[in-house]
């Protein structure tokens, strides 16, 4: 196979290498085109670029693939945990018998957060969102621990462990805290002898005389629907990650410019579009029918939400894997949710209609992820903060590797410009 591509501008030909993935994804490599030609690849909202060479997540859209570190998704949902994927995504490798505990004792012992900084978010109205009372507080992370997030690389790397732990556990223990705050309830203090998603259960659901008892079924809907979020490549938050760190910020930083990204309604606050759309059809005595056909208007504003993918155009691994457990969990908590039933339909007439199977449009994870958050007790302005728990290996480990890559070098990408030409200062007295 030939190793160079050529591209023909005003009957001259430049020759531009070829890239090969190891799972055979194929590339050309531009960035000498613009010095060679003085041109530039287009391409809006880098749909077709690829930004970075990466060795955590495989994801082919058209096969429906998801891979970490080359492990296939449906058995890291059924085997592992989420703790155990965030030391994959990290490090690498599944850890053994002695890192999975030493990790896990990081996090545990890294998990309270400074009483100073409850002080900041007391300081939000309890109305706040959710997701801006998250970025607000992982970005203030470094005011507290400057002595891991120096805005060096070298520094930073070398107390790496320490502040990759200090982000996953105390994401999870502000999220916690949100919750808290914004029912009007004390905070409660994490654990130390709990496991990762019991200490979220507790430091959410204990209230005064009575603490909270862990449910089986419940953190392992938990540890599910974490470690089906733990990365997914080069999506609009990670890609922010990378930015932002690719200018030397610390990890801290780049997590909450991360954050900030996920809590688009086209991103990570998907899910409640999700479930609003489900309660509206609830609400107005559809069985999914009638929403259904408006759906296949073409009109963006009555999409069938959930349904349809960026990158998957096939199925998404990881709807059927949180599709399957909606069932198994609802079912073991006894929980009868007339919003599942209502997906089912949704589901079962839109994979027989032909609108949808031409078009490609199959459910992606957070057509069921709602109802599984729903179940254990999450209400609904919370969700994208669980998607930012989750979300968090993938973050770090981006960052990682931008701030360990020796041929690394600032995020700067170029543009057209398209905007008014030469002109000269018009005095404000001969204006129009
Ligand atoms: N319902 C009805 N029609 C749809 C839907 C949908 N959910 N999604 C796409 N279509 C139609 C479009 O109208 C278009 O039809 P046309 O060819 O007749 O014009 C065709 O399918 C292709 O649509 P595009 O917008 O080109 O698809 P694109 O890949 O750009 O969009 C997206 C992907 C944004 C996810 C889209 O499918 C969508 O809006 N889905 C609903 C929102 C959603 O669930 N987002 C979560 C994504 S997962 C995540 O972020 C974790």
């Amino acid at each position: 196979m030939s190793t160079t591509a050529s591209l023909k501008i005003e009957d001259k030909e430049y020759p531009l290498p070829i890239m090969i993935g190891t799972e055979g994804e194929k590339a050309v490599d531009t960035r000498a085109l613009r010095a060679a030609s003085g041109y530039i690849a287009y391409d809006q909202g880098y749909g077709n670029t690829g930004s970075c060479e990466s060795q955590i997540t495989y994801l082919d859209g058209d096969n429906g693939i998801l891979r970490h570190r080359g492990y296939p998704i449906d058995q890291l949902a059924h085997y592992s945990e989420f703790v155990e994927i965030a030391y994959l995504v990290i490090y690498g490798e599944l850890p053994n018998a002695t890192q999975r505990r030493d990790f896990g004792l990081l996090l545990r012992r890294n998990a309270a957060v400074e009483m100073q900084m409850q002080k900041i978010l007391e300081g939000f109205p309890t109305s706040a969102s959710p997701m801006a009372m998250l970025a607000a507080m992982v970005a203030a992370l470094p005011a507290y621990y400057p002595e891991l997030a120096s805005n060096n690389f070298e520094k930073d790397l070398k107390s790496f462990d320490l502040a990759a732990a200090i982000a996953i556990s105390k994401i999870r223990t502000i999220v916690a805290m949100i919750y808290r705050y914004q029912k009007g309830l004390p905070f409660v203090f994490p654990k130390y002898d709990l496991p990762f998603c019991d200490n979220f259960l507790h430091m959410m659901y204990t209230i005064p005389y009575q603490e909270y008892q862990p449910v089986p079924e419940v953190t392992k809907a938990l540890n599910l629907l974490l470690l089906l979020h733990a990365d997914h490549e080069q999506n609009c938050s990670t890609s922010t990650v990378r930015m932002v760190g690719s200018s030397q910020a610390n990890l801290f930083t780049s997590i909450s410019a991360g954050i900030s990204a996920l809590s688009g309604p086209l991103h990570g606050g998907a899910n409640v579009a999700v479930m609003q759309m489900l309660q509206s059809i609830h609400d107005e005595g559809d069985d999914g029918s009638r929403f259904i056909a408006a759906a296949k208007s073409g009109s963006k504003t009555n999409r069938l939400m959930g349904f349809g993918h960026a990158v998957y155009r096939n199925f998404d691994p990881r709807a059927k894997i949180i599709g399957d457990a909606c069932d198994t969990v609802l079912t073991r908590l006894g929980i009868d949710d007339p919003l599942l039933k209502i997906a089912k339909n949704l589901e079962q007439a839109a994979l027989k209609d032909d609108y949808f199977v031409s078009r490609r449009l199959y459910p992606n994870v957070d057509f069921y992820s709602g109802i599984i958050m729903r179940a254990i007790g999450i209400p609904m302005n919370m969700f994208t903060t669980m998607f930012a728990i989750g979300r968090a290996p993938g973050y770090i480990a981006n960052w990682k590797e931008v701030a360990s890559n020796p041929k690394g070098r600032i995020y700067r990408p170029r543009q057209i410009y398209v905007g008014p030409v030469k002109r000269d200062y018009v005095p404000m007295s001969q204006r129009p």
